[in-house]
């Protein structure tokens, strides 16, 4: 969209779409793109909360002066993020705007200064306090380390508007629709669930108290980063952001493995069948034809977690050991975890998974189902009985 889309009255989505980049963060894939949500208030005072990626400054101007009361200017710029997709317009923006004041916190102050050299012009807040733009009162909340140590959020008490940052945010850039009520929310649902499991569940101990600190207030509009604004149903994007954090999950089964000659893959075909003829849900991640990025997503989703590998040069085959690493750091709670694999001249693959668990982080269900080469009947039983015995553990069966 190449105009502003009211939010309110006085408060507009100026925000732009990333149909460009193809990987968030130089990791995850965007194959339907990714928003950068900023808004501008009028009032007595104008105000613009968190800015856009340095390449979409021009249709980001654009929109501020289609947005912005005639003869008036940018007063402020609140700074609810720091991170480049948000900040990357800020040194432009402070030049085009000399009595322009950035808002932030101590934190964002490190960060003006670190990323852009900038060491005045700043309004540093604190917790608690409030901005008075006229009418409308801006309330900020302190809410460090979803995912960076400066992140807050700013209420705006007049329209009841909760700008949340990253938080409550998602992939999948806008089409027409922005709002809940206009979105094809099971398409959003599910790409705000590989937002986060993929950037920001790591920090779930800090998500469930951010969303402690902003339970007091009475929210009509939750309006992040990234992705819909919800307006028809704040609430239900603040359940499902506190029900992930608490790693709650769906019953189902992700078996995320790899395979080079078709050994691991055919236990990986068993075990998915079988877990459809216990009548739970199945996500087969074969991480060599699919990032990563979507098999997290769905051990975020679901109880039980089937991971497969093959042996490579006595160790986790490459693609595995890329999942594991990444896994191993968004420190994922309360999963049954089941590991199968195969090895021909050496063993590793399953072994090395298996260490993991002896470090303390993971409980494995027995039986580890290791073959040499290729699996015979016998083995295709023993994924039968792992798929039981996971299954049970997890109330399932
Ligand atoms: Fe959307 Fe953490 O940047």
């Amino acid at each position: 969209m190449y105009y502003p889309v009211a939010i309110s009255d006085d408060i507009f989505w100026i925000g732009v779409n990333d149909f460009e980049t193809d990987l968030f963060e130089a990791i995850w894939p965007l194959p339907q793109g990714i928003t950068y949500n900023s808004y501008l208030i009028r009032d007595q005072k104008t105000a613009v909360i968190d800015s856009v990626k340095s390449q979409f400054f021009s249709p980001y101007l654009d929109k501020i002066h289609q947005a912005l009361t005639s003869g008036k200017t940018i007063d402020y710029l609140i700074i609810n993020h720091m991170e480049p997709d948000h900040s990357g317009s800020v040194k432009t923006l402070l030049a085009l705007y000399p009595n322009l004041q950035v808002v932030g916190n101590k934190k964002t102050a490190e960060f003006l200064y670190s990323f852009f050299d900038i060491s005045n012009r700043i309004k540093i807040i604190e917790h608690g306090e409030t901005l008075d733009l006229g009418k409308h009162k801006l309330q900020f909340s302190l809410t460090p380390m979803v995912h960076w140590p400066e992140t807050m959020m700013t209420y705006d008490s007049f329209d009841m508007v909760l700008f949340s940052g990253d938080v409550f945010g998602g992939f999948g850039a806008f089409r027409g629709p922005i709002f809940d009520d206009e979105v094809d929310l099971v398409f959003y649902e599910n790409e705000i669930l590989r937002y986060f499991s993929n950037i920001i569940g790591k920090y779930s101990f800090m998500v469930r108290r951010a969303i402690d600190k902003i339970s007091s207030l009475k929210i009509n509009i939750v309006a992040p980063t990234h992705g819909p604004v919800f307006r028809r149903n704040p609430e239900f994007i603040i359940r499902k952001y506190n029900e992930w954090s608490k790693y709650e999950s769906q019953m189902g089964a992700t078996i995320v493995y790899g395979s080079m000659y078709n050994n691991t893959d055919r236990m990986a075909q068993v075990i998915a069948r079988t877990c459809t003829e216990y009548g739970i849900p199945v996500s087969l991640k074969n991480l060599v034809q699919e990032h990563y990025s979507y098999a997290i997503t769905d051990c975020w989703r679901y109880k039980v977690l089937f991971i497969g590998t093959p042996t490579y040069n006595t160790r986790l085959f490459p693609p595995v050991h890329q999942f594991i690493y990444s896994m191993d750091e968004k420190f994922l709670r309360s999963r049954v975890i089941a590991l199968f694999g195969s090895y021909s001249w050496s063993g590793g693959g399953v072994r090395s998974l298996t260490e993991l668990s002896r470090s303390g982080k993971w409980n494995l269900i027995e039986p580890i189902v290791e073959v040499k080469s290729a699996p015979r009947d016998s083995d295709f039983k023993n994924c039968v009985k792992l798929v039981r015995n996971a299954l049970q553990s997890a109330g399932i069966t």
